[in-house]
């Protein structure tokens, strides 16, 4: 459950925000760089503009946000805090459903509650990032790996990261996961049976 959790929290948040936040920057952008309107819309593709000043995401950006994200779920230390910004929220049905908390709805609504939880709960995952693109101006795709617990069953789970860099450095603003949680189940201990299947 400890896992589970946190992963849903940020997936909630970034899903939730998306079009409001990318419609309002795309407008900033086009007017600063004169990139034009109709990229990052967050359709995933573009790379947004590479002028100097640009608050778009680089290459090196991606691995400092992704980093500071397998550290927090993987070892979480209160340092790291400083990545979430003051809007932060994690969203994940996968967790939510194990969870017993109503689909749909941010896991970790909060940057507190997030926190909060790495202190009670540490996720501790063992996570293994096996593709982080594609990117765009300021969202990241991932896609994660991790195995452990009771079943030592392979848990593999897609993650979509909204930063922003609205402090001057780039900080994680929502969490978008979801995620073998079936798997999850069994290496927290659970079972699950398949119709017309023995219970696993
Ligand atoms: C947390 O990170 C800081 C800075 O890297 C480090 O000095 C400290 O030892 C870490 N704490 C733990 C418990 O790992």
């Amino acid at each position: 459950m400890r896992f589970v959790s946190s992963i849903a929290l940020l997936f909630l948040a970034g899903l939730g925000l998306a079009t409001p936040v990318n419609s309002v920057r795309g407008d900033v952008a086009g007017t600063a760089g004169d990139q034009g309107k109709g990229k990052g819309k967050g359709k995933g593709k573009g790379k947004c503009n590479d002028a100097p000043n640009a608050h778009c995401l680089h290459p090196n950006d991606v691995d400092t946000v992704v980093d500071a994200y397998v550290r927090m779920l993987s070892k979480w230390n209160d340092t790291d805090a400083q990545y979430l910004a003051d809007g932060f929220s994690d969203s994940s049905d996968s967790i939510n459903i194990l969870a017993g908390y109503p689909l749909g709805v941010p896991t970790f609504p909060t940057k507190a509650a997030f926190i909060e939880h790495q202190h009670v709960q540490p996720d501790n995952l063992p996570l293994v990032i096996t593709h982080k693109s594609p990117f765009s101006c300021d969202e990241i795709a991932l896609i994660w790996q991790a195995t452990f617990g009771i079943a030592q069953k392979q848990v593999r789970g897609v993650a979509i990261l909204r930063a922003t860099k609205e402090k001057g450095f780039w900080q994680i603003l929502n969490i978008d996961v979801e995620f073998n949680n079936l798997a999850y189940l069994l290496n927290i201990g659970g079972s699950f049976t398949p119709p017309g299947q023995q219970q696993q």
